[in-house]
């Protein structure tokens, strides 16, 4: 008879982040980043899902760059804010890390009470500007009541892809 050895483990990942329960609880420079965020949102091209993300990243320097999402009539040529933002602060400043990204929604008249998470591409686009620049992003996840912060990407993206060959 065969004897089968079992040496499966079964493992378990834990993610830490804070959660804040309104605009002023938030610490005064996240509090900023926060601001551009909301303001972004403005100038969101959402004519198809009326749903208005504003995205800001605070760069090492002090800079706060920001983005939001452009749509187009053929969908999938539209780009997240997220992106706008990280893709137009990487081209700008190629050489400095990026500290803080921060992310609200803006849809009928308010915006969202709840914070609205990151898409995967938006996630796969964080995690490789993290490892990019060796420096962990500090992650807003804006909402009127509730706000999300994580100390890194990698909290939101466990098991990446990075291309890496084993
Ligand atoms: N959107 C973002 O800007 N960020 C995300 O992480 C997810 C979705 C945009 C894309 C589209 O313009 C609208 O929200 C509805 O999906």
């Amino acid at each position: 008879m065969n004897t089968i050895t079992v040496c499966m483990k079964q493992k378990q990942i834990n993610i830490k982040y804070d959660e804040f329960y309104s605009f002023d609880e938030l610490p005064k420079n996240d509090q900023r980043v926060v601001q551009e965020a909301k303001k972004a949102t403005k100038s969101a091209y959402a004519p198809y899902s009326k749903f208005r993300v504003g995205a800001a990243v605070l760069l090492e320097n002090g800079e706060i760059i920001t983005g939001s999402n452009q749509e187009n009539a053929a969908y999938p040529s539209g780009l997240c804010a997220e992106r706008v933002a990280l893709f137009y602060a990487n081209a700008r400043y190629p050489e400095v890390p990026v500290k803080t990204l921060a992310i609200c929604v803006f849809y009928d008249n308010d915006f969202q009470k709840i914070p609205t998470p990151p898409c995967g591409n938006c996630r796969q686009v964080m995690i490789e500007t993290e490892f990019r620049y060796k420096s962990k992003i500090r992650i807003i996840l804006y909402g009127t009541e509730k706000i999300l912060v994580l100390n890194d990407v990698v909290s939101l993206l466990p098991f990446c892809f990075t291309g890496d060959v084993f």
